[in-house]
């Protein structure tokens, strides 16, 4: 069993999806690893690394592909209309794709994963369970961004995050907001509190109080029965009511007017994120504050902030930086291998073979196609109705 790891094309897209580490944590498992010259030079890994730990260097990413059964990657692979590289077309008929795949916003490519008789697998996918936690590169990934997006924001605020008191006078503590306190917030709380920030954060989520609180931050919260009811049991917001929305902006914008630094990291899984500070909350904010707008790829939380960009509005700079995991590359592509490493370890047999099973849980909630159909249920075209 041959497995490649490709280098990754995409702009804003630092890291590689394995590691020496994670090669040598799979060797046990009986396969080969074939790697893209020059894969992991982003990651600060140097081609003589993967070799050292018992991979061969492929230059030539067509003939990589045309050996492989198995295809490790961080993101979705390009399309021909997207820049001219079509990344799906070298990889062969029943090889497994193992990535970040970002299906709901891609459903076409979905469909194309199956008309290609790839076996396509979503990370972001895999359901967070005890027993898949070492899988779950949302985690892995947002931790990071988390923390990311908290020095980003001390690098563009032109103040001090701690208070300091000196014979010149006293700096007050910047006044940090967090908007969402899932695994980006809470890392983000935890940061902004560590450079000495006093902190507050929301979240529609009322479970999210009592870790925002153990943090040594506030929680601002709507606390109706809607909001009791706000998260799935996947322990995921719900898309909240417009009555709701209302209550939560008027309790934001109070808020939001004290406060030096916004982190927003609120999202909904396949759906846009919720937009929660508006243009004229900015405007509302001091000159010189800032806000950082993890969730700027998915439709943003915060109105005016654009993707791959540092835009100032009312005074207010308002950082979108694309794919912040990335910025951390080094971090995000040891622990990214990691995670595809304990997935392996679920998908290869004793014997070398690979079996997707999708009576087990963790495959069933991430496999989006096989046998060249769209298995997943959530992706599946929608059946024509019975006949009466
Ligand atoms: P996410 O990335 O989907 O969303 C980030 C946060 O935004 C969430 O806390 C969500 O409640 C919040 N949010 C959504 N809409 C909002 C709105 N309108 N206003 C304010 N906040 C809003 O979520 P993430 O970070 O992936 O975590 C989701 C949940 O999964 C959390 O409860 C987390 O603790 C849990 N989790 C469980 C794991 C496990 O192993 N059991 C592992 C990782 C996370």
């Amino acid at each position: 069993m041959k497995v490649a790891i490709l280098k990754e094309r995409r702009a804003f897209e630092a890291r590689v999806a394995a590691t020496p580490d994670s090669i040598k944590r799979m060797k046990p498992l009986g396969l080969t690893f074939l790697v893209e010259a020059g894969a992991g030079a982003a990651a600060a890994i140097a081609d003589q690394a993967f070799a050292d730990a018992g991979a061969e260097i492929v230059a030539d990413p067509a003939a990589l592909l045309a050996q492989a059964d198995v295809v490790l990657k961080v993101a979705r692979p390009l399309t021909a209309a997207e820049n001219g590289t079509d990344e799906l077309a070298g990889i062969k008929q029943g090889a497994v794709l193992i990535s970040q795949l970002d299906p709901y916003r891609n459903r076409e490519q979905v469909a194309d994963f199956a008309a290609r008789g790839i076996v396509a697998v979503a990370m972001e996918l895999v359901p967070r369970i005890t027993r898949a936690q070492a899988m779950d590169v949302l985690s892995s990934q947002a931790n990071l961004a988390g923390y990311k997006a908290v020095i980003d924001a001390a690098e563009q605020f032109g103040r001090a995050f701690p208070m300091m008191m000196t014979a010149a006078g006293t700096i007050a503590p910047a006044k940090v907001m967090v908007m969402g306190a899932g695994v980006a917030g809470l890392q983000a709380i935890a940061t902004a509190r560590r450079l000495g920030a006093v902190v507050s954060a929301t979240d529609v989520r009322l479970a999210a109080k009592e870790q925002v609180e153990s943090l040594g931050a506030t929680f601002v919260f709507v606390d109706d029965e809607e909001a009791r009811q706000a998260e799935t049991a996947g322990g995921y917001a719900k898309e909240m009511s417009d009555a709701y929305k209302a209550k939560q902006a008027a309790l934001i914008a109070e808020t939001v007017k004290k406060m030096d630094v916004i982190i927003c990291t609120a999202q909904i899984p396949g759906r846009p994120a919720p937009r929660l500070v508006t243009d004229a909350m900015v405007a509302s904010m001091k000159q010189g504050s800032i806000v950082v707008d993890l969730a700027v790829e998915t439709g943003g939380n915060c109105e005016g902030s654009e993707t791959g960009k540092v835009v100032v509005k009312h005074g207010v700079k308002i950082v979108g930086y694309a794919n912040v995991p990335s910025r951390l590359a080094v971090d995000a592509s040891a622990l990214y291998a990691r995670n595809l490493a304990e997935f392996m370890k679920l998908i290869v047999q004793k014997d070398g073979t690979l079996k997707i099973d999708r009576e087990d849980e963790i495959l069933k909630g991430s496999v989006l196609t096989q046998d060249g159909q769209i298995v997943h249920p959530a992706f599946a075209p929608a059946q024509p109705a019975a006949a009466q």
